[in-house]
């Protein structure tokens, strides 16, 4: 497809579904920068920093897999590190908004975006889902590589334990 693609994010987990995207980007491109969106980050369950070590860990097979945190724009981050694609998962849900960034994002630089349909066994699973479950005393194991789920529910039992004081 391309010598190095970025695979942007939240990642606020990092879900099978992510992992998923960035295993069939692995396959296409030489190169692969997984990016963690710090304008997003503030109000997130994880730090940029704690995303980025649970990312490394998940992506610690594939040997043309880095993880970074970009702030500001991502057309920007691309551009400064040399990428001439953004490689996305879509579900079918997304795809509206995903197209709208699709495309001003190709028309702000030229960058062009490839959209991988998300594959079926994780279609439904989002970080925002993992979240609500996970507060709400579900079982996450099945969506999350197990240090992150336990991660997860350390996390929001703390955050919990907060706001009940
Ligand atoms: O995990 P998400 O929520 O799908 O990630 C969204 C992300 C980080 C890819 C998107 O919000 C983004 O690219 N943010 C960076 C700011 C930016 O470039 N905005 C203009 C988009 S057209």
């Amino acid at each position: 497809m391309t010598q190095r693609a970025v695979c942007p994010g939240s990642f606020d987990p990092v879900t099978y579904g992510h992992l998923d995207v960035i295993a069939r980007t692995a396959r296409l491109a030489e190169e692969v920068i997984v990016a963690v969106g710090m304008n997003m980050a503030k109000n997130g369950l994880f730090r940029p920093d704690e995303r980025v070590a649970m990312l490394q860990e998940a992506c610690q097979g594939w040997t043309n897999v880095a993880v970074m945190t970009f702030d500001g724009l991502l057309v920007d981050f691309c551009r400064a590190h040399d990428a001439e694609v953004i490689s996305k998962g879509v579900r079918a849900a997304d795809f509206a908004y995903e197209l709208q960034m699709a495309q001003m994002n190709r028309r702000l630089t030229g960058v062009d975006t490839v959209f991988l349909p998300t594959a079926p066994e994780w279609a439904f699973v989002s970080s925002s889902l993992v979240r609500e479950i996970a507060t709400l005393g579900g079982d996450v194991t099945p969506f999350l590589p197990p240090a992150v789920a336990e991660q997860t529910v350390a996390r929001v039992a703390a955050k919990l334990r907060e706001s009940t004081g």
